[in-house]
């Protein structure tokens, strides 16, 4: 069959590089992919919320599954898009309806989920105008740091962790008053959790699910877990501290009793659910839900698959899930980001990227690249993950630093000291 993914980042240059490798596969579309998706399938001027448009590439190029990348097109619908077209219906599409998706598109609905499933998480009050008062009356129970969080989408910067008490109150009454837009006319105000975390992933049919790999990001820019937060520098799978027992409280306490909920809830699902988990003390608390893979865990937990991943996301679009097996591979797989110079503040776009083809060892995964004539120039903050396997976490990662420094672009920045932690 032929697929389309959409997205641009190394998420979807991963996931295109292993469901190229399934024999079911005939053509791989990218809506609107990077330069390093134009080498393994063809890009596609396409927005990712673009659904007309994408109804034609999709009808034009005889697409028969379509794997949705990020968040956005799933909150936007375009799952449901394509259920109520009738040429469109049958098409196999990976990730929920915009009912499903409300998962990661509103703090405030996901913690009533979890309230309502007796999920694990931190205590939590939703403050909008109308309960100012009681939201500050919360603040006074809790102790520092305060986290607030925008309920909807902000972008990646609408969490806040602030120390001081006075602060909280402030930033609470801007944030209501309309901070980060709509996204926080309600607020969620939780109780700081003190731990690790770590990203754990299902595919889900709604009913069955495969545990995939799990993966620790390294979000911060700076060595040492310092500096501003990023979409991630990096990351490693396995995680150590995930032993067979977390993760089977983790099986437990947080899996099933989201699918199950879901269920109880006449939520159809189908996709992925990333958990975003903290471990406090050997026991797992979930700091977030997302609605699709995680970015760049999935450059690291993508090595690890061995099974053919089109068959799993078959079994998650058709309900047969249960007929599926999921074999992981045992080594470890590291990525790390490599990133223009400046970022996650201001950097150059359009910089010569050179010594790709002198990789070895190394997968190779665009994230902001483009084509300009020949080259492959930069195009955004995080440019290229590169993804090693290896007998252990050092080994994969000694052979991910070694290609880095293979490779060239002015302001080039990566963290040299991922795994630090472990
Ligand atoms: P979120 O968008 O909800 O994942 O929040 C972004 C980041 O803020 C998380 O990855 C955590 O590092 C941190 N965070 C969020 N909620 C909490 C919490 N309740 N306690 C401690 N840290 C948190
Ligand atoms: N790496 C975190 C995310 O994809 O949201």
């Amino acid at each position: 069959m032929n697929a389309l993914i959409i997205g641009s980042g190394g998420r979807e240059h991963a996931i295109g590089w292993k469901i190229k490798q399934s024999s079911k596969i005939n053509s791989l579309f990218f809506a609107p992919g990077n330069a390093g998706t134009n080498w393994i399938g063809t890009n596609l001027d396409v927005e990712i919320t673009d659904f007309q448009k994408i109804k034609s590439v999709v009808l034009e190029n005889n697409i028969e599954l379509v794997i949705v990348g990020p968040e956005i097109p799933l909150m936007e619908g375009i799952h449901d898009f394509f259920a109520a077209d009738t040429e469109l219906k049958s098409i196999m599409i990976i990730g929920p309806k915009k009912e499903g998706a409300i998962l990661e598109g509103s703090k405030d609905f996901a913690k009533g989920f979890m309230k309502r499933n007796n999920i694990p998480t931190a205590k939590y009050l939703t403050v909008s105008t109308d309960n100012l008062d009681e939201g500050l009356a919360f603040l006074k129970i809790l102790t520092a740091p305060y986290v607030l969080k925008a309920d909807g989408l902000a972008a990646g910067k609408g969490v806040l962790i602030i120390n001081s008490m006075e602060e909280a109150e402030e930033s609470l009454k801007e944030m209501l008053a309309g901070k980060f837009g709509a996204a926080s006319k309600k607020v969620v105000i939780e109780e700081f959790l003190s731990g690790i975390e770590v990203s754990v992933f299902v595919i889900t049919d709604g009913e069955n699910y495969k545990i995939l790999p799990e993966a620790k990001d390294y979000k911060r820019i700076g060595e040492g877990d310092t500096g501003l937060n990023t979409g991630g520098m990096g990351a490693i799978s396995p995680v150590p501290f995930a032993t067979p027992e977390f993760m089977k409280k983790v099986e437990s306490r947080i899996i099933q009793p989201t699918i199950s909920g879901l269920k109880k809830e006449n939520i159809e699902y189908s996709g992925f659910i990333f958990f975003g988990l903290i471990n406090i003390k050997g026991e797992p608390y979930v700091i977030e839900y997302n609605v699709r893979m995680g970015d760049p865990e999935t450059e690291a937990v993508i090595m690890r698959i061995k099974s053919d991943f089109v068959d799993l996301m078959e079994g998650a679009a058709k309900g047969t899930l249960n007929e599926k097996t999921i074999e992981i591979d045992e080594q470890s797989a590291v990525t790390v980001m490599l990133v223009s110079g400046g970022y996650p503040g201001d950097y150059e776009k359009g910089e010569k990227i050179t010594g790709i083809e002198k990789i070895t060892g190394s997968i190779v995964f665009h994230a902001g690249t483009s084509l300009t004539g020949e080259d492959v120039v930069t195009s955004g903050g995080r440019v290229i993950a590169l993804s090693s396997c290896g007998k252990n976490m050092k080994e994969a990662l000694a052979m991910s630093y070694r290609n880095a420094e293979l490779i060239q672009y002015k302001g080039m920045y990566y963290r040299k000291d991922l795994g630090f932690d472990m």
